[in-house]
């Protein structure tokens, strides 16, 4: 089996426990912390059992314990709620889903704003955003050096001014950030993107004011019909 390709990222950090993934700061580029797991457990029988409907569906502990599921199905419904309670335990606010495509995203003019866009996620307080893919096609990372913010690229900034209606000013700017153009990126000639991986549980960088490092640039992947995902997401 292939090493994982996140494992010979510079801005990973791979480390060995939830103490550790907690505990240790973003700083020198690290953007994102991995903790690598193999999780037992057949959560393609629970994606099965689920029949989820069209988008995304939240999933609580009563809906999955009311599954007719086989040992192995349990034990996969076991592991997303144990990560459940782990990261509610350390105050954290995570929700796990079902996802079965995404609702048609609406119209969002000259930029793709998107989850399965490449962005940033941003917060006004010091958050950090929480993934780990159960099933399914993971989410996926691009290192910062490899990316470029769509709204620097000449075209789309163009684009976006003519929409503005407006000069290329301190306001413009406020524009952009008010409608989450200026968080969006596009891949670089010959960027490698990488997958997050299947049962890993990570911890990245949003962008927030003060924090040390630059946000981790990661997507949804787009989706197939047909194949649902199961992922936690905080
Ligand atoms: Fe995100």
């Amino acid at each position: 089996m292939h090493s994982p390709a996140f494992l010979s990222e510079s801005h990973v950090r791979v480390v060995g426990s939830f103490e550790e993934l907690i505990d240790t700061p973003f700083r020198d580029g690290v953007n994102a912390l991995c903790w690598p797991r193999t999780l037992d457990g057949d959560f393609g029988e629970v994606v099965a059992r689920l029949g989820l409907g069209q988008g995304i569906t939240t999933l609580d502990a009563e809906t999955l314990h009311a599954l007719p599921l086989s040992s192995a199905g349990k034990k996969a419904v076991e592991a997303m709620l144990a990560d459940h309670r782990l990261l509610t335990e350390h105050g954290l606010e995570p929700v796990l889903n079902g996802i079965n495509g995404y609702v048609q995203p609406e119209e969002t003019g000259p930029v793709r704003t998107d989850v399965c866009s490449f962005h940033a996620d941003s917060a006004t307080v010091e958050v950090d955003t929480w993934l780990c893919t159960y099933h399914g096609d993971s989410s996926e990372g691009l290192p910062n050096e490899q990316a470029i913010r769509r709204v620097d690229l000449p075209e789309t900034r163009a684009l976006l001014l003519k929409a503005y209606g407006g000069a290329d000013d301190e306001a413009f700017r406020e524009w952009l950030n008010d409608h989450y153009y200026d968080l969006h990126y596009a891949a670089l000639p010959d960027a490698k993107p990488y997958s997050f991986g299947i049962g890993h549980l990570w911890r990245v960088a949003t962008l927030h004011d003060g924090c040390a490092v630059p946000p981790c640039i990661h997507r949804a992947p787009d989706p197939v019909p047909g194949r649902m995902r199961l992922l936690l997401i905080s």
